[in-house]
């Protein structure tokens, strides 16, 4: 692994308050960022995020609400910075694209482009869906209707620039099957190589005329366009950390970025669209785009522009934070589509945080109290002197408590072979297979027999191995759950714990 990590998220349109699919993507990319800080210490781990203001879009939003786009953005940017705030998104760097610092690069990549011969001027006559803010040929949306989102599009003649994304197809085909990870997961590698197999690709259209959209970034080279709102956009992961110098060679301590996160529908902006730029500028691809699949509500995407959104704010409020992100991660495997309801949540509450975690804790503090005077045992016991005992001589079985101990040593390793994947769910699984054992082993001991008995070396030593799986558990779950993580490490301390109450109290449905 490199000693250094770069994650990043799109960069959301401003035209409305974020939802839940939203949310999805940056508590990821912050459990993910959490995650390697740990790992790599916080000075070489950077997690960018930000919006994406400018289009058309942006400009017809702004114009129902009787405000400039700029006006409008500032205004509209405090929702995402005050859920970002409320989720406990541990961002380094927050960039919006009408920065300063980030036009200077966009300007700087157009004039690189067109010296190089990569860009040309052309008559574009085709089709735009303005929600998505994408090009369509006639032949993709025949009915008049958005191959993507299903609503109008409407007919655009004009002159244009544009950008030779068709010159680099066979080098970006190549490069993805010589870089089996840089797109994932593998479904979506096979969807945009088996794309790029059957299609030729197109030259990207990258301007508007300033007569119908003036809000952008002013083409330098062509003072009567703006930039098209992707090409301008998808330049703030290299804008935020880095710049040309003096020979336009581009410098950056962090790029190429480690992970790149986003949904699988800005998929072929990424992994075409994206490669090809940096590509064509001198600059090294990310190293690995992960689309991750949508939240439903029913059949449908959560969508702001469908308007059957659930806000993130309301949920946290109803069941907290840590509860939140634990569904978000934990209920839908990284890459695949969900759905979204208020019972999936309530069920994950009761079984997992309730009955399992928040049980093994409580259960632990309590013995610890009662058999113990608050003080965790410490060294002096033999960790597993219990279950060694009574087992038929020569006939070796692993009790649970040796077991689970074995298991336990290797919980680190799996989380990080999962969680270095992208696989969240998967490491979830992997610390609440502890927590599960951890909780058979304390009914299969009966502790409350070995007190009547004075067994208290066994007692001790049972008691113990509880205390050490929950820390481990709980450091385990801290890029995930951060302030149940600190919860559970006050409560059980490193000598005498502080019990509070049950840490999630099940949920009454009636
Ligand atoms: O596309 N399920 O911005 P956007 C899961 N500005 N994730 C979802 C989701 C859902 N139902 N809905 C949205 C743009 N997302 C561009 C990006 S990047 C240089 C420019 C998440 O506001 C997911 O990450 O439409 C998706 O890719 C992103 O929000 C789209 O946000
Ligand atoms: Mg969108």
């Amino acid at each position: 692994m490199e000693n250094k990590f770069y994650i990043t998220t799109p960069l959301y349109y401003v035209n409305a308050a974020p939802h839940i699919g939203h949310s999805y993507t940056n508590i990821a990319a912050d459990c993910l960022a959490r995650y390697y800080r740990r790992l790599l210490g916080k000075e070489n781990v950077w997690f960018l995020t930000g919006t994406d203001e400018h289009g058309q879009k942006m400009q017809k939003a702004a114009a129902e609400a009787k405000l400039s786009p700029q006006e409008f953005a500032d205004k509209m940017i405090v929702h995402f910075m005050e859920l970002w705030r409320e989720l406990d998104i541990s961002y380094d760097d927050f960039i919006r694209t009408t920065e300063e610092r980030h036009r200077r690069v966009v300007q700087q990549a157009l004039a690189i482009l067109n010296k190089k011969g990569d860009i040309y001027q052309d008559k574009y006559e085709g089709l735009y869906c303005t929600p998505c803010e994408t090009f369509w040929l006639e032949s993709q949306a025949a009915n008049g209707l958005c191959p993507d989102c299903g609503r109008p599009v409407e007919r655009l003649k004009e002159q244009a620039y544009f950008f030779k994304l068709s010159k680099y197809q066979d080098w970006l085909a190549g490069f993805i099957e010589g870089h089996p990870l840089f797109i994932q997961p593998k479904a979506r590698y096979n969807e945009v190589i088996s794309f790029l197999r059957l299609n030729k690709l197109a030259d990207l259209c990258i301007s508007r005329p300033k007569e119908r959209l003036n809000w952008g970034i002013p083409i330098p080279f062509a003072p009567d366009h703006v930039t098209y709102v992707w090409f301008d956009a998808l330049l703030n992961y290299i804008s935020a950390v880095g710049q040309f110098d003096k020979n336009d060679q581009y410098t950056s301590k962090w790029w190429p970025a480690s992970a790149q996160l986003i949904g699988k529908d800005i998929l072929r902006q990424h992994a075409v669209y994206w490669p090809i730029m940096l590509h064509a500028l001198g600059i090294e691809p990310p190293k690995t785009v992960f689309a991750h699949g949508w939240w439903l509500i029913g059949s449908s995407k959560m969508s702001k522009s469908v308007g059957n959104v659930v806000s993130p704010i309301d949920m946290v409020r109803k069941y907290g934070i840590d509860v939140y992100r634990y569904f978000l991660l934990r209920d839908v495997p990284f890459g695949l589509d969900g759905n979204f309801s208020e019972e999936a949540i309530i069920r994950r509450f009761n079984s997992d945080l309730a009955n399992d975690l928040g049980n093994l804790v409580y259960r632990t503090l309590t013995m610890i109290e009662k058999y113990f005077e608050g003080k965790v045992p410490g060294s002096k016991f033999p960790a597993l002197p219990a279950y060694r005992s009574g087992r038929p001589a020569g006939r070796y079985v692993l009790g649970s408590g040796e077991k689970l101990e074995a298991e336990m040593k290797l919980l680190n390793e799996r989380v990080s072979k999962t969680i270095e994947g992208l696989d969240f769910s998967g490491t979830l699984e992997e610390i609440w297979k502890i927590i599960n054992m951890a909780n058979k082993y304390v009914e299969e001991t009966k502790p409350w027999n070995l007190a009547k008995e004075n067994k208290t070396e066994e007692l001790g030593g049972f008691i113990c191995l509880l205390a050490d799986v929950i820390r481990t558990t709980a450091k385990c779950i801290s890029p995930f759950m951060p302030a149940t993580a600190d919860a559970i490490q006050e409560q059980i301390g490193q000598d005498r714990i502080k019990k509070g109450k049950p840490l999630f109290p099940r949920i009454d449905v009636n």
